[in-house]
């Protein structure tokens, strides 16, 4: 692993993540899921009945993290022809900038692809710029400026309130970090990218000797804007003896995109148990793992065993110590992902986790053939 803290040439301060938004077959259901299953609430909606001829969505919403399920109408949409190619999965990720027209004029300035162009878009609650350029894949990035906007979400949508069905959150926070899968070869490209378009800096990295196991390999970087609050690690998959959780992802994903959402906790013990009783289902590595782990990680303020039958892992790095753990994917193809995390001073990702977590998605990989 290297670090690097020189570099950050904050050309482009972003305050943090404004709204991840999927493009899902059936968003009327996929935002009751994220209700029902991870304790997000309803803040926001629009379609047929506000005007929206082509396409609904929902936004939900749990303390800083607002999730927009987007689905098409009708026929012969961008929306329709992005989910028969990918599935359901994330499109935008959307940042918090305080310009977003300077935003946009600086990236493209710096080699980035137009998504959109500087739009403002106004109702009885003010106005919000909007902007937005390409990432990998078809994944894009839109700049959100709303100093000027006091509305629930943005404009042209109505407020959705749901009176009679409203589940407890589950302590759930903020984004943490969001991975990207990209093709072989192409890590160091999105490196640069995030470099010179966003000015980033490269935090991390892990090669193929980190993050392998007996079969399967993959390489990564992580990158930080410069006040750390937006984290971009990008996978690439390495050569190994069989078919890799990266190598997965490209063919059914039919793409590069989004493999993982990392969202924290201050409480992972209480919001793990929620999740799982409400139904999200979860990696487990083998429970050998929990008879050497004081042993690898020392002490820690939680107890061992209310760990074990949850299957949360723990890491430790020079700052402190984390705890996560992963759910199975979330839709029909096994693509996308969550990560719970509850950092106790670490700022790294659970390199001593990689081993015993790959093991464990090799397992799941060879339930569906596809190792
Ligand atoms: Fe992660």
């Amino acid at each position: 692993m290297s670090q690097t803290i020189e570099g950050a040439k904050d050309f482009m301060p972003i305050n943090g993540t404004d709204y991840l938004e999927f493009y899902v077959s059936n968003a009327k259901q996929a935002a009751h899921y994220y209700k029902s299953a991870f304790g997000f609430k309803s803040l926001a909606y629009k379609g047929l009945e506000t005007g929206s001829k082509e396409l609904e969505s929902y936004v939900v919403v749990q303390d800083k993290i607002r999730l927009v399920l987007t689905s098409p109408l009708k026929s012969g949409t961008e929306v329709g022809k992005h989910i028969d190619t990918h599935g359901d999965g994330v499109k935008v990720t959307a940042l918090w900038v305080d310009d977003a027209t300077y935003a946009y004029n600086e990236a493209i300035k710096r080699g980035a692809t137009h998504y959109m162009k500087p739009v403002t878009e106004k109702d009885e609650h003010g106005e919000v710029v909007r902007s937005g350029i390409y990432s990998y894949g078809e994944v894009v990035h839109i700049f959100v400026e709303r100093k000027n906007y006091n509305g629930a979400f943005l404009p042209g949508f109505v407020v959705w309130e749901t009176a009679n069905y409203n589940p407890e959150p589950v302590g759930l926070k903020y984004v943490d970090h969001m991975v990207g899968n990209v093709a072989l070869g192409q890590m160091n490209h999105w490196v640069k990218f995030y470099e010179e378009v966003m000015g980033f800096t490269q935090i991390m990295s892990f090669d193929d000797k980190d993050i392998s196991t007996e079969f399967t390999a993959l390489m990564s970087k992580v990158m930080s804007s410069g006040n750390g609050r937006i984290k971009f690690p990008i996978n690439e998959p390495a050569p190994g003896l069989k078919k890799s959780q990266v190598d997965e992802y490209l063919e059914f994903y039919e793409g590069e995109g989004v493999q993982h959402i990392a969202v924290a906790t201050n409480d992972i013990v209480k919001t793990v148990t929620e999740l799982r009783d409400r139904g999200v289902e979860f990696l487990r590595v083998p429970d050998s793992y929990y008879d050497v782990l004081t042993e690898r990680v020392g002490k820690i303020d939680e107890d061992i065993e209310a760990l074990r039958p949850l299957g949360i892992l723990v890491d430790r790095d020079d700052e402190g110590y984390l705890l996560q753990i992963f759910t199975k994917t979330v839709q029909a193809r096994p693509t996308m992902f969550f990560e719970i995390i509850q950092r106790k001073g670490a700022t790294s990702f659970g390199k001593g986790n990689f081993k015993a977590l790959f093991e464990a998605l090799e397992r799941e990989q060879e339930l569906r053939g596809t190792l």
